[in-house]
C-alpha cells in the first residue's frame, strides 16, 4: 500500500509525509495528511476496528504509520457520548448527545492530537517541542512530551489562562513562558522562532495533530451506529471542527458512514472572526485585534486554521454563530446542574450555540444532534467559583444548620 502524503489545502501541492512543514512553501496555506483511501478495504477495516476498544488507536490503519513501534499514548479517546435526557426534555429534543471529550487523560480533546503529534516528534528524533496555548494544548503537550522524554516549551498569554491548565503544564515539567500579549502574539512568536531555535511545533498547524483529533468523529459514528445530523462545536484556533470534518468525510468515503453532519461552529462574541466572515458571506476572515471572552480557551482573534474551518463548515452545509459570555455561563451551569456534566466555559459554548440554533429554526427538533464538550470544568476552578453561589458559613450545631436551611 502506498503511504500518506502531505497536501496543501489551497494549491494542492504535495509533499512527502516525513518533511517537517507547517505551511505550503508556494502559497503559505496549511497542509493536511491525505490517506490512500481508495487502496483500503472497508470490510477489513471494520473488522479490525471492532476488535479493539474505543479510543484513538482503535483506528490505527487511518493514522500515520509509525513503522510498527507503539505510539506514545495515555489511552486517550474512548470518551462518553452522553445522552442528555433532562436537557433534551427541556428543549424538546429527542436525540441530544454530548461528546464529553473533557474525559481525556489531561482533561481536554487535545490529547487525541498529542498522542499522534508526539509519536511523530519521537520518530523525527526532535530535541524539543513547542506550542503557543490558551492552556489545554500546553497541558497536553507537557504530559506527552514528558512520557517521550522530549524537552517541552510552552508559551501562554500572560495572566489569561485558567489555573488548572497552568498547574498541569508546570507539574508535567514544561518550561513555561508567559508572553506579554495574547494567544495570537504567542503563536506568532512560536512560528517565527521555531526554525532558528530547532523547535518542533505542535500547535494545530502541525498536520499530524488533526489526524488524532479526527478520531472523535469516527468514535461518534461507532457509538451512535451512524453519523448525527448536526454537530455543534466551539471554534477557537479552528483546528478541531476541521478535524471532525476530515474524520466524518473519510468514514463516508470508506463507506463506514452514510452521511456527514452539518457542522455548526460556535464562537464567543468578543472573539468571533470566523462567525463574522460567515455573517458577511466572506471568503476570508478579518482578525479581531483584542479578543475578549470569559471562555479563555477560545480567546483567539486570528485563528491559524481559518481556511480549514471555513472549508469544513461551508462544505458540511453548516454555519458559524456567536454566543455571549452570559449565555456560555448559563449553559455551563445548566449542563452541570441537570446533566451532571462539568465542562469548562469554552466547552459550554457549543451547548449555548445549540439553544440559539434551535431558536432560529436552523436545527430541527427531530434531528440527531451531538454537541462537543471539549474540556473539563475542573480546568477553570476560578470561573466556576466566581459564577456559583458561595458556601454558607455555619456553626457546628443543628440549630445553626436548621436556621440556614430555611429559604
Ligand atoms: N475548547 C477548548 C476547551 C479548547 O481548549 C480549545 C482550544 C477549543 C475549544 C477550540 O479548539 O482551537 O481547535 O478551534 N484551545 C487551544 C489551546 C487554542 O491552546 O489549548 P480549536
Amino acid at each position: 500500500m502506498s503511504s500518506s502524503i502531505l497536501r496543501c489545502i489551497k494549491c494542492h501541492r504535495e509533499f512527502p509525509e516525513n518533511e517537517i512543514l507547517y505551511a505550503c512553501p508556494s502559497c503559505s496555506n496549511l497542509l493536511e495528511v491525505v490517506l490512500p483511501i481508495s487502496e483500503l478495504d472497508s470490510d477489513e477495516l471494520r473488522e479490525s476496528f471492532d476488535s479493539r476498544p474505543l479510543g484513538v488507536w482503535r483506528y490505527k490503519e487511518l493514522l500515520p504509520n509509525f513503522k510498527g513501534k507503539s505510539p506514545v499514548s495515555l489511552d486517550e479517546g474512548g470518551t462518553p457520548l452522553h445522552r442528555c435526557v433532562n436537557l433534551g426534555k427541556e428543549l424538546g429534543l429527542k436525540n441530544l448527545y454530548i461528546k464529553f471529550d473533557g474525559m481525556n487523560p489531561t482533561g481536554s480533546f487535545k490529547d487525541r492530537g498529542m498522542t499522534v503529534g508526539i509519536t511523530k516528534a519521537r520518530d523525527l528524533k526532535v530535541k524539543a517541542v513547542v506550542c503557543a496555548s490558551t492552556g489545554n494544548t500546553s497541558a497536553s503537550l507537557a504530559a506527552y512530551a514528558g512520557i517521550a522524554g522530549i524537552r517541552c516549551i510552552v508559551m501562554i498569554p500572560s495572566g489569561k489562562i485558567a489555573l488548572g491548565k497552568l498547574s498541569q503544564a508546570m507539574m508535567h515539567g514544561a518550561t513555561v513562558f508567559e508572553v506579554q500579549g495574547n494567544f495570537d502574539d504567542a503563536l506568532r512568536l512560536v512560528m517565527s522562532s521555531s526554525k532558528e531555535l530547532g523547535l518542533y511545533v505542535l500547535n494545530s498547524v502541525n498536520p499530524f495533530r488533526p489526524e488524532g483529533q479526527k478520531t472523535a468523529a469516527y468514535e461518534i459514528v461507532d457509538q451512535l451506529g451512524e453519523a448525527p445530523d448536526s454537530l455543534v462545536i466551539p471554534v477557537g484556533n479552528g483546528g478541531n471542527n476541521a478535524a471532525y470534518w476530515k474524520g466524518f468525510s473519510e468514514f463516508k468515503e470508506l463507506g463506514l458512514a452514510k452521511k456527514i453532519p452539518r457542522i455548526y461552529g460556535i464562537q464567543a462574541e468578543g472573539a468571533a472572526p470566523v462567525a463574522e466572515a460567515f455573517r458577511k458571506g466572506a471568503d476570508r476572515i478579518k482578525p479581531v485585534e483584542k479578543p475578549e471572552t470569559i471562555a479563555t480557551a477560545i480567546r483567539i482573534g486570528n485563528p491559524a486554521n481559518w481556511l480549514k474551518t471555513i472549508n469544513a463548515i461551508r462544505g458540511s452545509g453548516g454555519d458559524c454563530i456567536t454566543v455571549s459570555d452570559a449565555e456560555i455561563i448559563s449553559s455551563q451551569k445548566r449542563l452541570a446542574k441537570i446533566e451532571g456534566l462539568f465542562v469548562e466555559p469554552a466547552a459550554a459554548a457549543s451547548f449555548a450555540g445549540l439553544i440559539k440554533l434551535i431558536g432560529k429554526g436552523d436545527i430541527d427538533k427531530d434531528e440527531k444532534i451531538v454537541c462537543v464538550a471539549t474540556g473539563h470544568g475542573l480546568k477553570d476552578p476560578d470561573n466556576a467559583i466566581k459564577v456559583s453561589d458561595k458556601p454558607v458559613k455555619i456553626e457546628a450545631s443543628i440549630k445553626s444548620l436548621r436556621a440556614n436551611l430555611r429559604g
